[in-house]
């Protein structure tokens, strides 16, 4: 399958979208946008201070946060500039690799620890999204193509960076519900947990109103942390509206994924989400996802069941959560609902 970038550089004179790409089943409406909402911004510095009132009254923030948005832009985080700069154009120049040597990389099925390609799950979308990728298993075990040469090197160190931040996030989130701040991630087994890293590259698109980057979906794992390039494209769903994301430039991205949604018992949302295209320049956004380990099976957990909140749903391990995810196409919440109770 050809990349979205090949497309667009063999036909610079593009003036409209193959018709794969053209999103028929987003109605017009679905394009309108909430702008004057503001996603909540948490401030690192003080969920990780010494000082025990601020401490706590960023964890309250971070907890209030999680309930009603399921998602916060995340300031003072302490990952250096230079390294997320770096990263970005290291991206870049795995992208630039002929399709001859990135084909290398492309893996041969979905449990591949190292995978590129085009769109999401070509074999089972009917549609293609105007996006290109390149996902690797970094925890336990570290993964990274070996070109371009400091590629690799580049993105252990971030990925490194990331895990202590969403460490540090779910302490705070464990705070906030009122556990042992350690209680997910030993409940979680998160020492062994599962680390993806993703960098999607959607190149400038001569129809963005048509095409999608992504389509609404919601992540699977506890946590997924998001940066980007200058562009923005991001758009989250709250209150039955599409919001568009404008994080300040150091700002991290944060949502709780399904696994949160299924621990707490429906407390903390897994929000859905997608990514829109423009006709400018190419964006690029790199995620960390943050899970628990492969054989953990999650549950809701015991502090949040009461006679009036039952379990909301099944028990099921990470690993087998991911094959049925793998099976489905990705659209909204499918995955979550077959194992609500
Ligand atoms: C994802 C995702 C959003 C974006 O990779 O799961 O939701 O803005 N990305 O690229
Ligand atoms: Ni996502």
């Amino acid at each position: 399958m050809d990349s979205v970038k090949g497309l667009v550089e063999s036909n610079r004179l593009m003036s409209s979208i193959p018709s794969k790409y053209v999103c028929i089943q987003c109605p017009e409406d679905s394009l309108y946008c909430q702008s004057d909402v503001i996603v909540p911004t948490i401030d690192f510095s003080k969920l990780t201070s010494c000082d025990p009132s601020e401490r706590s009254r960023a964890t309250q923030q971070l907890g209030d946060s999680c309930r009603d948005w399921g998602f916060f832009l995340l300031i003072n985080h302490g990952l250096p500039e230079t390294l997320r700069d770096g990263l970005v154009r290291a991206c870049v120049s795995f992208f630039n690799l002929t399709e001859e040597e990135k084909k290398e990389f492309q893996g041969s099925s979905v449990s591949d620890p190292i995978r590129c390609g085009t769109s999401f799950n070509p074999n089972v979308e009917k549609r293609l999204f105007w996006r290109d990728y390149l996902k690797l298993q970094v925890h336990p075990r570290f993964h990274a193509p070996t070109k371009p040469p400091s590629l690799s090197e580049t993105i252990e160190e971030y990925c490194e960076k990331s895990r202590a931040v969403a460490e540090e996030l779910l302490k705070g989130i464990s705070r906030s519900l009122g556990m042992e701040e350690n209680s997910i991630y030993e409940k979680m087994n998160v020492r062994l947990g599962t680390q993806m890293f993703v960098v999607n590259y959607y190149p400038p698109c001569p129809s963005p109103e048509l095409a999608r980057g992504l389509p609404e979906h919601t992540d699977h794992g506890l946590l997924t942390l998001l940066m980007q390039n200058n562009q923005d494209g991001l758009q989250i769903h709250h209150d039955g509206k599409w919001v568009s994301v404008h994080p300040p430039p150091n700002s991290l991205m944060i949502n709780t994924g399904d696994h949160m949604e299924i621990l707490t018992n429906g407390k903390y949302k897994s929000v859905l989400h997608r990514a829109m295209v423009n006709n400018k320049a190419a964006r690029i956004s790199i995620g960390t996802a943050h899970g628990p380990s492969l054989d953990t099976t999650v549950a809701p957990s015991s502090e949040l069941i009461t006679e009036a909140h039952p379990p909301a749903y099944r028990g099921i391990t990470y690993r087998d959560y991911m094959l049925l995810q793998q099976t489905n196409p990705l659209h909204a919440k499918s995955c979550l609902d077959r194992i609500r109770i």
